[in-house]
């Protein structure tokens, strides 16, 4: 008995001293996260590239080569066409044109989500909208000057 108590009290001394002292939430060592490049390194980067080139280590297994998002906006008239972007990204509405090659995110998310919240009450579609968004915002700086 009272080494299980002592057992749980080091248990709960090792959550709080984790708690504490470990990085507050969004925040590292080095400053702010940037959720933008966060979400874009695990997810996007596998096909488009670290940099969004569209050069990234899983291109040669892929039928269709990922596009160049760093010439979004400069193939646009110079104005990065968020609309379009959010609904290819999402892809959830998007009419099916024979197979796509770049995943659905909007139903990848929203399974994420659902893994995240289980059963906490939660709104999937704000969940997904601010993940896309911050990759929308990501791919804005990624555009050549
Ligand atoms: C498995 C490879 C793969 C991954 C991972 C991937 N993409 Fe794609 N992406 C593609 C391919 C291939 C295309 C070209 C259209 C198609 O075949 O679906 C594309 C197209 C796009 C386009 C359309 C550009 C245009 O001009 O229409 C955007 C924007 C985009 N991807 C963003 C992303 C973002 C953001 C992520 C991460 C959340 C991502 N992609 C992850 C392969 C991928």
């Amino acid at each position: 008995m009272k080494a299980r108590a002592s057992c749980s009290l080091g248990l709960v001394a090792l959550v709080m001293t984790t708690w504490v002292a470990g990085p507050a939430w969004g925040q590292t060592k080095a400053g702010p996260v940037d959720f933008g490049k966060r979400e874009f390194m695990s997810n996007c980067a596998s096909c488009h590239g670290p940099g969004g080139k569209g050069d990234g280590p899983l291109t040669d297994l892929l039928t269709k080569s990922p596009p160049d998002l760093t010439r979004l906006a400069a193939r646009n008239g110079g104005v990065l066409p968020i609309a379009r972007l959010y609904e290819v990204i999402d892809g959830t509405g998007v009419a099916s044109h024979g197979p796509r090659d770049m995943p659905v995110w909007g139903l990848d998310y929203k399974t994420q989500a659902a893994e995240h919240y289980m059963e906490a009450p939660y709104d999937p579609e704000a969940y997904t909208r601010g993940r896309i968004l911050a990759l929308l915002e990501y791919i804005n700086r990624l555009q050549a000057k």
